[in-house]
C-alpha cells in the first residue's frame, strides 16, 4: 500500500458513511475521521449558547467561539470535544442533527471546518466521511466514493439503529426528517452535497457492511495500484 493515501467517502444521511469509513480506515491501517461530528459540535455550540438556528450571520459571528476539537483513543475511536467537554454522545441528539444540517450552510463555518479537517488529516493516511470530501476538502483524495442507499433503506437502518438505543421513534417520522436533511444537505448554496466527478458511486440498499468494506477496500487497492 503506497505511503500516504485518502478516501474520501460523501452521500447522503444514513447511508452508513460512518461505519463504512471506520471498518475501512481500520483494515487498512489509516486515521478516521468523522467530518459529520465536527459540524454536529458547533450545531451544538449555538444550542447550548442560545444562537437562533435560522440567523446565518450570528451563526457565522459566533462560529469562531466554538472551540471544536478532535481526539482518538488506543484503539483509534474518535471523540470530539467543545473545548474539555466530551460532547461525542450529546451529538447525536436528534435536534443537534438539525442544528448541524442549520450551521453548515453557513460559509463561514465550512471554511472553519475544511480548514481544521486538513490540518488533522495532514501527513497521515486517511479516510474521511461526509458531504463534501471529494470535493472541496481532499480534491485529490486517492479514492472517492459517493456511497448511497433508497431513502426508504435508509430510514430503516436509521429507525433500528435508535430503537437499539432505546430511541423509539416512529419509521414515518425517521423517514420525513432523513428527507428534510436530504433537502438542506443537496439545496445549500454553500458547498452542497453532490457527487464529485470521479467519485465511484456505491449504492448500497442492498449490501451489507462487510460486502460495502470490501468493495472499497478493493477500489482502493485498485486505485492505489498494489495489493494491500
Ligand atoms: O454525517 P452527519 O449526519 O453526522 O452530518 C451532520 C450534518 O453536517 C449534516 O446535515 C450534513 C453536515 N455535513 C456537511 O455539511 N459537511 C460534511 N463534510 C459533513 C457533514
Amino acid at each position: 500500500m503506497s505511503a500516504v493515501f485518502s478516501i474520501a467517502i460523501d452521500g447522503p444521511s444514513g447511508a452508513g458513511k460512518s461505519s463504512v469509513a471506520r471498518a475501512v480506515a481500520k483494515r487498512l491501517g489509516a486515521m478516521y475521521l468523522d467530518t459529520g461530528a465536527m459540524y454536529r459540535a458547533i450545531g451544538l455550540y449555538m444550542l447550548k449558547t442560545g444562537v437562533p438556528l435560522d440567523d446565518a450571520q450570528a451563526i457565522a459571528a459566533n462560529c469562531a467561539g466554538a472551540d471544536v476539537r478532535v481526539g482518538y483513543d488506543a484503539e483509534g475511536r474518535q471523540s470530539v470535544y467543545l473545548g474539555d467537554e466530551d460532547v461525542s454522545e450529546a451529538i447525536r441528539a436528534a435536534e443537534v442533527s438539525l442544528a448541524a444540517s442549520a450551521v453548515s450552510t453557513v460559509p463561514e463555518v465550512r471554511a472553519r471546518m475544511v480548514a481544521l479537517q486538513r490540518e488533522i488529516a495532514k501527513g497521515h493516511s486517511v479516510v474521511m466521511d461526509g458531504r463534501d470530501i471529494g470535493t472541496k476538502v481532499l480534491p485529490d483524495a486517492t479514492l472517492k466514493i459517493y456511497l448511497t442507499a433508497s431513502v426508504d433503506v435508509r430510514a430503516w437502518r436509521r429507525h433500528l439503529e435508535l430503537a437499539q438505543k432505546g430511541m423509539n421513534e416512529p419509521y414515518e417520522k425517521v423517514r420525513e426528517e432523513l428527507i428534510r436533511r436530504d433537502e438542506l444537505d443537496t439545496h445549500r448554496a454553500a458547498s452542497p452535497l453532490c457527487r464529485a466527478e470521479d467519485a465511484v458511486e456505491v449504492d448500497c440498499s442492498q449490501m451489507t457492511l462487510a460486502q460495502v468494506e470490501e468493495r472499497i477496500a478493493a477500489l482502493a487497492r485498485e486505485a492505489m495500484g498494489a495489493k494491500a
